[in-house]
């Protein structure tokens, strides 16, 4: 079946259209549409089941309606309706389905919609979705960061600034820091998630429509916190949520590209702190000794997909007030950014969980230089000024010796650091966004 062979939504007597011309303008956009599909499906039988309630739809027909709707899902999801290019869009495909299997009724299921507020909910029903999924895998990571930075606290380690060794440090303060982060992560994901809660399902083409709509009804029915309220409003919100969703993404990504980053550096030779798990890493093509850490690499890169997303989706947003077809390219870059990254994203926990470190050598990486701050701070505890002691400690560095490492760890005291990591409280913050699973 050709796409002529089905009629376009809009086609009228008096409409003159180009094959070439229709092709550029569908795009890929009905095979981005696979994505979205189950969303608009089930916002179709939200609007049947309100435009029931108002007495638009006879109940008979608005079950039709719900019942050839779950039938297509079904079909959706085993495989046997293909959303392809004989459709315009996904939404052209809905309703040919439903006059297909059920006539004149079918004909009923667009009053009072737009595909303009249908695809705004589909989107708004797919990042929430999508979100939920980063919440549950940045908690799932900050889980592990968490019990790692419990198990390995008291390891000794060196803690770098510019890349230079710095103070004795812990793989707790390691864990316990990117725990922190996919923590705070894990909150951001939360707050837009529930930011771009709101329907804006029943505002039609931006304009509202002169049927009474149950708009509530149609927005608690999808799960909705509340409404979309004005037309515009609605229409000038898409983009708008996705870039958001994906700032709240890119902070995820981000944070993997710095753990990756460290986990990169420690994993080689001249390092030598952690092995990676065999299952992230490859072999090279020519060298036989290559054991490369490709599943790290791969995770670090893909914040630049989200980032990459993130520039073209807002470049697409100089538009005026209003629905403009330019609307349809913010599909592609949302869809690319919460698709690999979240599986990616969804490996990590596993990465994490098989790191192998060398406590050994890591704490004879601390040398004798690296308790230059911890000498000089006894000196104040002494009575000295800190200056003073800087600079007693700075002049002869060549006198300081060799020291506890574990015992450094622990008189750090201050809050937050080696010796009090403050796990409680960072497992309490972890509690509050993420309910534990029963
Ligand atoms: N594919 C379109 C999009 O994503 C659907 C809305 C079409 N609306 C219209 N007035 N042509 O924006």
């Amino acid at each position: 079946m050709e796409r002529d062979d089905i009629n376009v939504l809009w086609q009228k007597a008096t409409t003159a259209t180009d094959e070439a011309v229709m092709d550029f303008l569908a795009g890929s956009d009905v095979v981005l549409d696979r994505a979205l599909f189950e969303f608009d499906i089930r916002a179709s039988r939200a609007h049947a089941e309100g435009l029931a309630r108002v007495g638009i739809l006879s109940q008979a027909d608005a079950d039709a309606l719900c019942e050839r709707l779950d039938a297509l899902e079904a079909a959706w999801h085993a495989g046997e309706f293909l959303l392809d290019e004989r459709f315009e869009d996904g939404h052209s495909a809905i309703e040919h389905w439903l006059v297909s299997e059920l006539g004149e009724v079918g004909g009923r299921i667009h009053t009072g919609r737009s595909r303009n507020d249908q695809v705004a909910v589909a989107v708004r029903l797919y990042l929430k979705d999508r979100l939920q999924r980063v919440a549950e895998s940045a908690g799932a990571v900050a889980r592990v960061c968490l019990d790692r930075a419990a198990q390995e606290a008291e390891r000794p380690m060196p803690g770098h600034t510019h890349l230079q060794q710095a103070m004795p440090s812990s793989l707790g303060l390691w864990w316990a820091g990117h725990a922190e982060a996919f923590i705070d992560d894990l909150a951001l994901v939360c707050h837009i998630r529930d930011w771009l809660d709101a329907s804006p399902l029943g505002t039609a083409s931006g304009f509202g429509v002169n049927i009474a709509l149950d708009r509530q009804g149609a927005a608690d029915a999808l799960g909705f916190d509340r409404l979309v309220i004005n037309p515009q409003a609605a229409q000038n919100s898409r983009g708008k949520v996705e870039l958001r969703a994906i700032d709240a993404l890119s902070s995820v990504t981000g944070d993997i590209r710095r753990l990756c980053w460290d986990l990169s550096l420690y994993a080689s030779q001249e390092f030598g702190y952690v092995t990676i798990p065999d299952a992230f890493c490859t072999g090279s093509s020519i060298m036989p000794n290559k054991h490369n850490p490709d599943g790290v690499e791969l995770l670090r890169s893909m914040h630049a997909t989200v980032v990459g997303a993130r520039a073209e989706l807002e470049a697409v947003l100089s538009l005026p007030s209003g629905y403009q077809r330019d609307l349809q390219d913010t599909k592609a870059p949302v869809l690319r950014a919460f698709g690999r990254p979240l599986d990616g994203l969804a490996l990590l926990p596993r990465l994490l969980d098989g790191l192998r470190w060398d406590f050994e050598r890591m704490a004879e990486a601390v040398g004798a230089s690296l308790h230059a701050t911890d000498v000089a701070n006894e000196a104040v505890r002494d009575g000295a000024t800190f200056r003073a002691a800087y600079r007693m400690v700075a002049d002869d560095l060549a006198a300081l010796e060799q020291r506890s490492a574990i015992d450094s760890i622990a008189a750090r005291t201050s809050p937050g650091a080696c010796g009090a990591l403050m796990l409680e409280t960072l497992e309490a913050r972890l509690r509050h966004w993420l309910p534990p699973a029963d």
